[in-house]
């Protein structure tokens, strides 16, 4: 869908998600993530970009596995630590991953998806109608009820830098592992609070799209 439509339908409150396509589980289980290899930092660094043009092909299940624990995984269990920081740990960003198949929560603890919407949101993800046909937008949503110890006048400021951190590992796993991803904050957010499902507690903050480059030269 162009952006025009999706301006317009924005207006009269009508941008809405598509169905599932196929079968929707209540849980997709991923596999461990590779915690070695890829590029070197300073390498993935000379490569991190913004691209915008995604080919339609679904990611493979590790790769989708390594991307998740990049921006959010658990990187110190006996801590519980993740790979991003949080202010006061309060770990408050929750990620979701629109699917062709439905909507899910990142969940680190388990390292799988977990339904939240059996509806395909990724269209409503971003004015932009590339985010219609990549094959996954993540979604970054501050859970203020995490926030409790950090002072009300900060905790959206908090969350953005939050979630702009795992935005960041997302782009350098990307660089590495020779993925397309853009960090988006144009988007209808009542459209997309409502599509998800999210209540008062909840605060849209980011989305960004990942794929494999349409032209693998410019990945
Ligand atoms: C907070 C934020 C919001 C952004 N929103 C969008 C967006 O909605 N759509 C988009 O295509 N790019 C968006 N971008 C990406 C920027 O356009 C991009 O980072 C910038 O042009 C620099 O390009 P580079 O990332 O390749 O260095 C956003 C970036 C940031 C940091």
């Amino acid at each position: 869908m162009n952006t025009l439509t999706k301006l317009a339908l924005g207006l009269m409150g009508q941008l809405q998600p598509r169905p599932a396509e196929g079968s929707t589980a209540a849980r997709i289980s991923l596999p461990a993530p590779r915690r070695n290899g890829g590029l070197p930092l300073m390498a993935a660094l000379r490569k991190r970009e913004s691209q915008r043009d995604f080919a339609p092909q679904a990611l493979r299940k590790q790769v989708l596995s390594d991307l998740l624990w990049a921006a959010a995984g658990i990187n110190r269990p006996a801590l519980g630590g993740r790979t991003a920081p949080s202010a006061m740990n309060a770990q408050e960003v929750l990620l979701y991953v629109a699917l062709p198949r439905g909507l899910f929560l990142y969940e680190p603890g388990a390292h799988e998806l977990q339904l939240a919407a059996a509806t395909d949101v990724r269209r409503v993800t971003g004015y932009q109608d590339f985010v219609d046909t990549a094959p996954l937008d993540l979604v970054y949503v501050a859970d203020h009820t995490r926030m409790r110890l950090v002072p009300a006048a900060s905790r959206e400021a908090y969350a953005y830098a939050a979630a702009g951190a795992m935005a960041q590992n997302v782009y350098l796993y990307c660089a590495s592992a020779g993925l397309a991803t853009v960090i988006r904050a144009w988007f209808d957010r009542h459209a997309l609070a409502q599509a998800m499902g999210l209540g008062t507690d909840h605060q849209l903050l980011l989305a960004q799209t990942v794929g494999l480059p349409r032209d693998p030269a410019s990945g």
